[in-house]
């Protein structure tokens, strides 16, 4: 009888991913981590991680809608798919042909699906509960399966972390080579490959990533520092020093995240610039999500005076169904990917310019492209800001 229970555990688990499990009110969100990790709650608030809800991130609000009037799926159809990565947390998993037919009626204000979407167990985005929270990662599972149909959750209550040797008087640990030896498993659960409704793929980390001595971690999350994991007196009435990484995961939002990630060579040779752009990092860039931007700027000068200014924008487009210009995820195909690879480079050339004794040449990055912004009419500032990267100078001959 105990196998036959077994089994059928596996078979339910292998079919349909995970399974939602609810979270005891303890633990449900950020603030009860507080007594004793305020240190860790007050980085991670700062991150993107954070933000990942449709209330809290505007192009994710506006995608979701796009994606829904474009599809005519219904808005909670949509937000609950992409619920598999942006909110993990929630407790319906998928819609059916039910649901959509209610939804277009006007009748599913009350329903499940609408109760999953606005409950406070996802308003968080990824949060604690999340990362650890997961008790196992399938990565023999099909590359396509990703988020929660790829772990299984722990019983609530349950902590995994870094550390073989903790103890809370607060909750359970069990440690996991995900969050110690091997965390780049973790961050493949959901930062790979991105498709759309029509399972093109925009993006792929796992597939770019080139092999490489450095983690995820240590470049989103910094080097270990000594510090505390908790700031009860556990010890003999003394905090426990421990090996700690940062929560704030700094990425593409952050300014000072792009200063320096890429290099430039700037070159004269005969009539024209040559400018290579390298990438020391083991993923390319841009990378992570589709549309974003690097912009070189060329300025010719002669003495102070500038002659001319020139743009070059390394972005991909993207190609509906009926070959209009689409987001990412209603794409059916793409333009070449310009991003810099891992590890390597991409050259740029530009004419010279006459009676110009100089040249500037300065990198930018931008989260959104003009024709992005404009399809979703974004309006918050942060998507059209122009990061800086780097900038080099040469004379002219
Ligand atoms: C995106 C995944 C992710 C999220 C979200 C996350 N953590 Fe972590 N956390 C990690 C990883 C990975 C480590 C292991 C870092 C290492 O030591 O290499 C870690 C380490 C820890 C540790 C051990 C000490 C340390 O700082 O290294 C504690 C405690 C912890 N996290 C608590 C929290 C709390 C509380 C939250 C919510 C405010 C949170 N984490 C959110 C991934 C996450
Ligand atoms: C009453 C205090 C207290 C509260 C509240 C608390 N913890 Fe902890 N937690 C601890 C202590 C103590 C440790 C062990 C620290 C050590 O060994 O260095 C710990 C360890 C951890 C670890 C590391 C486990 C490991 O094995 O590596 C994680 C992850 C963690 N807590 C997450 C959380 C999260 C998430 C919350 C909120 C839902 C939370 N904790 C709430 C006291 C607390
Ligand atoms: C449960 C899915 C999930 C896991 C696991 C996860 N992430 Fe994320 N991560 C996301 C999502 C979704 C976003 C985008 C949030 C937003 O912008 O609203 C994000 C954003 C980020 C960003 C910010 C990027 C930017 O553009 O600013 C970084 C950096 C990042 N994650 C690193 C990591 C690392 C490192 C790990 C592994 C330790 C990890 N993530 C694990 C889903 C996840
Ligand atoms: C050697 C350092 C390094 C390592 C290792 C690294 N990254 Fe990055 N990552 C960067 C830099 C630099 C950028 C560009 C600046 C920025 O976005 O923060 C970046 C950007 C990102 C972004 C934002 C991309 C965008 O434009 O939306 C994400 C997401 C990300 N990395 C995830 C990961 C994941 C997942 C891994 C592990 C598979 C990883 N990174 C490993 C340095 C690193
Ligand atoms: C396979 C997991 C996964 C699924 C499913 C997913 N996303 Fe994401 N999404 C991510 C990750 C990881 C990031 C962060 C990448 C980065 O910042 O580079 C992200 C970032 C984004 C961003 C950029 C946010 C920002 O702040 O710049 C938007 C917009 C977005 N997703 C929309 C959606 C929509 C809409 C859906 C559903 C149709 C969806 N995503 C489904 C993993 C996923």
């Amino acid at each position: 009888m105990k196998k036959l229970l077994i089994i059928t555990a596996i078979l339910t688990t292998t079919l349909f991913g995970a399974k939602p499990v609810e979270i005891d009110e303890r633990f449900k969100d950020s603030s009860k981590c507080k007594t004793c990790h305020m240190h860790i709650v007050k980085e991670w608030e700062q991150s993107w991680h954070s933000k990942s809800h449709y209330e809290n991130n505007e192009y994710f609000n506006a995608t979701t809608d796009y994606v829904s009037k474009k599809t005519r799926k219904s808005l909670s159809g949509v937000q609950v798919q992409c619920a598999m990565c942006h909110n993990p947390r929630i407790s319906v998993t998928s819609t059916d042909i039910e649901h959509e037919i209610l939804a277009v009626m006007g009748f599913d204000k009350d329903s499940e699906v609408e109760k999953a979407l606005q409950s406070d167990a996802i308003s968080e985005g990824i949060n604690c509960v999340v990362c650890h929270n997961i008790g196992a990662i399938h990565s023999d599972k099909d590359e396509t399966v990703r988020g929660i149909n790829r772990i299984e959750w722990t019983k609530s209550g349950v902590m995994v972390g870094p550390y073989d040797d903790a103890n809370s008087p607060y909750h359970k640990v069990e440690h996991r080579d995900y969050m110690d030896t091997d965390p780049n498993k973790l961050c493949f659960v959901c930062h790979a490959n991105d498709r759309s409704v029509s399972d093109f793929v925009f993006v792929d980390m796992q597939k770019e990533y080139a092999n490489s001595d450095k983690l995820c971690v240590d470049c989103h999350m910094g080097s270990k520092k000594q510090g505390v994991a908790a700031t009860l007196r556990i010890d003999n009435g003394k905090t426990r020093a421990r090996e700690v990484r940062g929560h704030t995961f700094p990425g593409a939002h952050t300014d000072s995240m792009w200063e320096g990630a890429l290099d430039l060579k700037v070159e004269q040779k005969k009539k024209e610039v040559y400018v290579s752009i390298i990438n020391p990092n083991p993923h390319n860039i841009p990378s992570g999500f589709g549309s974003r931007e690097i912009i070189a700027e060329f300025v010719f000068k002669n003495g102070y005076e500038v002659l001319e200014t020139k743009s070059i924008s390394l972005t991909t487009h993207y190609k509906d169904k009926r070959g209009k210009a689409t987001i990412p995820h209603l794409a059916v195909s793409s333009s070449e990917n310009l991003s810099v690879p891992a590890n390597g480079k991409r050259v740029l050339k530009a004419p010279t310019q006459m009676g110009a004794d100089r040249v500037e040449v300065t990198l930018y990055f931008r989260l959104v492209n003009d024709e992005i912004h404009s399809l979703l009419d974004l309006s918050q500032p942060i998507w059209s800001q122009k990061f800086f990267i780097t900038s080099k100078s040469i004379s002219l001959r």
